[in-house]
């Protein structure tokens, strides 16, 4: 394990390597705990570099047997080697030479699962983004791209299946048992994109022919008998070719696509060219075992991996400064593939509530970075949402500001100008910039201010001159002390809607640049601190809707009058901003319930808010999925955001459950409708359609229970459901609401007994224990990490477990005594050990510590500290406990 941690990487210490690799032959002789790793290397000297200048690779934890260069054997003055490094003293004066370079590895004792690792009996690797050095020395870093050809040796029987990147060329027997198969990938690719996987799988197979008439083999492989679960990831993997193909133009450039589904993964996934490797959670479904929310993100997740192999893979990053490059971008390219196959607002208004609960928070506290960093200690910390989420939103922006044409003209001409490159922030924006002839030098802040702008908008109607004044004030406060706060550009998306929400036309606009593409909502471009903006020969005093889309990453505080957002709340022509202006009214009566809780009084909704939630209830004209998204109220989590300091857990619970209750009382005969209407009739499809139905009749059944006071409905419904989205959602919310009933204990135990042979459905049962809002669970989370079918070794059992207890749990995680913080600790120092990664992924659920009330402060302050202080903290957590709680 890594525990040094006083190294900075910075972004202005880049300069490139002074040797490059045009080819890379690795052999693999596989072997449970003696792994030899030959790697072949064609090194050349990069012109300019003086002859013998000394080259260095990168190691991690390596063991070296011995090198050659240009076939002979290297002494020990010739090369030094450490766990660490491998250096070269005095390279060859020629201008290329080959080193050849033996290492062994240990893959069943990596728990890192990073580098060559084993999982379920096999073999796998995960590189990115700095794993490939734990497997031998080399120039470990995106900008120096090889062509691989890979030769894995394995015995027979027991690894059956020989994979890696590119091309299958060769296979045949070995003596002893053995058997060899070599693979060849003709595109020059950096070494995090280098995959190897080997063990004995099924698979299920399939072909796509892209549209220049290349035919392409597909291959998922999956456990034995899983098979039939990896038919809807088939699907939506050849929705996603062709969908690449029609919006972007871009084809699939080898003859085999293979993904390989591993259970042991400390990611989602990863897009390693022309091989897949996939967190099986993200490959699996079946209605019997897979939610409607697991399908929609097995369909994003083959997608975005998909997209990688031209936003990332045949144009990647220069260095990993430059990670949003290929994340935010193919994060948006996801977002635009799923928005096309379902419903596109209810799709941003997912995006959107994502960003808000992960992204915002992140970035208004002390892990506050730019989407491009300027320096890291630990690369693996900055996969974020900042990077992903927040980078997506700036490629949205572009698409706003340069319209869908000069946007597909600035992406056209990015694909052409740096295919086969290793490339940067400022190449990407230079093609928009040319392409659509536009400056992007203050847009390109974006990428470099941290923090989250604030809008301050006011509005004046004056009826004599018929105008209509906007005033616009932007603001961003530095979430750090001393980052950049300069004004941005702020593309704001916005209509003047009349008496029926119809939008108003308007004579000139002065104050702001607009823009107004065809077929889209004009846009005011914010440049300035402060935009005086008139509209004039406005007929009638409009309601300003603004933000359509949530066309900008941005808060808006104050909110828009009361009035007005009731208004948008029935009449805005966005769905997204319709959404919008009734959960922040919500979100509003919510706040006000908390202080009333912390009062002592009891919680309670508005007249007004009651009246607008059963008019969208009762409103059959909205989409089912759009309604129930309408009539989830904000959580706990966004409510504690909301409200930022000195935050009381139990407050914003109680009196959230108080809303909820008058709010479900209030609507009853209109949920009980609903909930009648929509039960199934025709069998499970887990289509738009099909998931929209079970959504808005779930979110009836839990405001009957509500309603009720009683779980009699949801025992119900979990003995009728016949598919894991019901099933899941009645037993969590018999759990949730009754959770010393007899009937929850019966229904978890069942539950545990129909899917203790299914680990990914099992972690459904911990996620629903470990989130019942009451003080008791850190005793039962604490229970459960004893419990059959726990395990401190694979990432998605302590994610369902300790991560959804620390993030989706915020009554008991913030248990007054600090129990919870101290559960949290004591995990994560054990897992520390092990994974430094998912350890300090937890640990970020600790970030928002500052922001609670005195007690609760000082007792995650002391959890914090002492965690810090264990014997041997890896960089990874070290960093981010520092960056916490500096
Ligand atoms: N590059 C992967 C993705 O976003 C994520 C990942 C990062 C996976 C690091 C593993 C390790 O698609
Ligand atoms: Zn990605």
């Amino acid at each position: 394990m890594r525990t040094e941690t006083g190294q900075v990487i910075r972004l202005g210490d880049y300069r490139p390597s002074d040797y490059l690799i045009d080819k890379t032959d690795l052999v693999f002789r596989l072997d449970p705990t003696r792994t030899r790793v030959t790697a072949k290397l064609q090194m050349r000297r990069r012109a300019g570099v003086a002859p013998g200048t000394p080259l260095t690779l990168d190691g991690d934890g390596l063991t070296f047997v011995g090198a050659r260069i240009d076939g002979a054997d290297a002494g020990d003055n010739a090369v030094s080697a450490t766990a660490d490094a491998l250096v070269v003293n005095a390279p060859p004066a020629s201008e290329t030479f080959t080193l050849e370079i033996e290492t062994v590895v240990d893959p069943t004792a990596n728990t890192q699962l990073m580098g060559l690792y084993r999982t379920g009996g096999n073999y796998c690797t995960q590189c990115e983004a700095e794993g490939f050095r734990r497997i031998t020395y080399f120039l470990d870093r995106p900008d120096v791209l090889s062509v691989y050809t890979v030769r894995i040796e394995a015995d027979r029987k027991d690894v059956p299946l020989l994979l890696s990147n590119g091309n299958p060329v060769e296979q045949g027997d070995l003596d002893d048992g053995r058997h060899y198969a070599v693979w060849r990938d003709p595109h020059p690719k950096p070494s995090y994109l280098f995959a190897l996987f080997a063990g004995n799988l099924g698979v299920v197979e399939d072909e796509f022919t892209t549209a220049s008439g290349r035919l392409v083999t597909l291959k998922i492989y999956v456990e034995h008998g899983k098979e039939p679960r990896a038919a809807y990831a088939m699907d939506a993997l050849k929705r996603s070719m062709r969908w690449d193909e029609e919006r972007f133009g871009l084809e699939y450039d080898l003859d085999i696509f293979q993904i390989v589904a591993v259970s042991d993964f400390n990611m989602g996934a990863m897009e390693n060219k022309g091989l897949n490797i996939f967190n099986d959670k993200y490959v699996l479904a079946d209605p019997r075992t897979a939610t409607d929310q697991d399908y929609a993100s097995i369909e994003a997740i083959i997608a975005h991996e998909y997209f990688h192999n031209w936003t990332g893979n045949r144009i990647t990053c220069r260095d990993w400064f430059q990670l949003c490059l290929k994340e935010g971008l193919t994060v948006y390219r996801d977002q635009e593939f799923s928005a096309d196959m379902r419903s596109r607002p209810v799709k941003r208004i997912g995006d959107v509530r994502l960003l808000r609960a992960h992204q915002f928070p992140e970035d208004s506290g002390p892990l506050a970075h730019p989407v491009r960093p300027r320096t890291y200690r630990e690369i693996n910390n900055f996969y974020t949402a900042t990077v992903y989420e927040k980078g997506a939103e700036i490629v949205r922006m572009l698409r706003t500001l340069l319209g869908a044409k000069g946007f597909a003209a600035g992406m056209d001409l990015y694909f052409q100008r740096h295919d086969g490159e290793a490339a940067t922030i400022e190449q990407f924006l230079a093609c928009f910039a040319e392409a659509a002839q536009t400056d992007l030098t203050q847009f390109a802040l974006w990428y470099d201010q941290p923090g989250t702008p604030n809008l301050a908008i006011t509005t004046r109607y004056d009826r004599t001159a018929r105008t209509f004044a906007v005033t616009v004030n932007q603001s961003l406060k530095p979430p750090v002390a001393g980052t950049p706060n300069a004004p941005m550009v702020i593309p704001i998306a916005f209509a003047l809607a009349g008496k029926n929400g119809s939008t108003l036309d308007h004579d000139a606009v002065s104050g702001a640049r607009t823009m107004q593409h065809e077929g889209e909502d004009g846009v005011l471009v914010i440049t300035e601190p402060k935009h005086e903006i008139v509209f004039t020969g406005i007929a009638e005093e409009p309601v300003l809707s603004v933000l359509r889309g949530f066309s900008a990453p941005v808060t808006r505080v104050p909110q828009a009058p009361t009035r007005d957002r009731f208004f948008l709340a029935r009449h805005d022509s966005d769905p997204f901003s319709r959404w919008e202006a009734l959960n922040s009214l919500a979100m509003e009566d919510l706040i006000k319930a908390t202080r009333a809780v912390s009062a002592g009084d009891p919680a309670a909704a508005s007249d007004a808010l009651v009246d607008i939630f059963s008019a969208v209830a009762g409103d059959g004209t909205f989409d089912n999925a759009y309604r129930a998204l309408c009539l989830t109220l904000p959580a706990e989590t966004d409510i504690a955001r909301e409200i930022g300091r000195d935050i009381d857990p139990d407050a914003i619970n109680k009196a959230r459950r108080g809303v909820t209750e008058h709010l479900a009382k209030a609507c009853e005969r209109v949920f009980a409708r609903i909930y009648h209407e929509l039960q199934p009739r025709n069998a499970y499809d887990p289509g738009a359609e099909g998931a929209g139905r079970r959504a808005l009749r779930n979110v009836a059944l839990t405001m009957l229970c509500h309603a009720a006071r009683s779980t009699d409905l949801a025992e119900q419904a979990l003995a009728e459901a016949d598919n894991m989205t019901d099933r899941a959602h009645a037993l969590m919310v018999l759990t949730h609401l009754a959770p010393e009933s007899e009937a929850a204990a019966q229904a978890l135990e069942a539950f545990r007994t129909a899917f203790r042979a299914e680990p990914i459905v099992l972690d459904k049962w911990f996620t629903i224990q470990a989130t019942v809002p009451r003080a008791e669970t850190v005793e039962t989370v604490q229970a459960l990490t004893k419990a059959p079918g726990f395990s401190w070794d694979n990432p998605n059992r302590l994610r369902s477990l300790i991560g959804a207890f620390a993030t989706g749990n915020p009554v008991a995680f913030n248990r007054a005594d600090g129990k919870g913080y101290e559960l949290l600790c004591a995990a994560i120092g054990r897992i520390d050990a092990k994974n430094p990664q998912v350890a300090a992924r937890l640990m970020t659920a600790m970030r928002a510590w500052r922001n609670l009330e005195p007690g609760r402060r000082q007792r995650a302050k002391t959890a914090i500290e002492s965690l810090r202080r264990g014997d041997r903290v890896s960089r990874d957590l070290a960093d981010i406990i520092d960056r916490t709680l500096a």
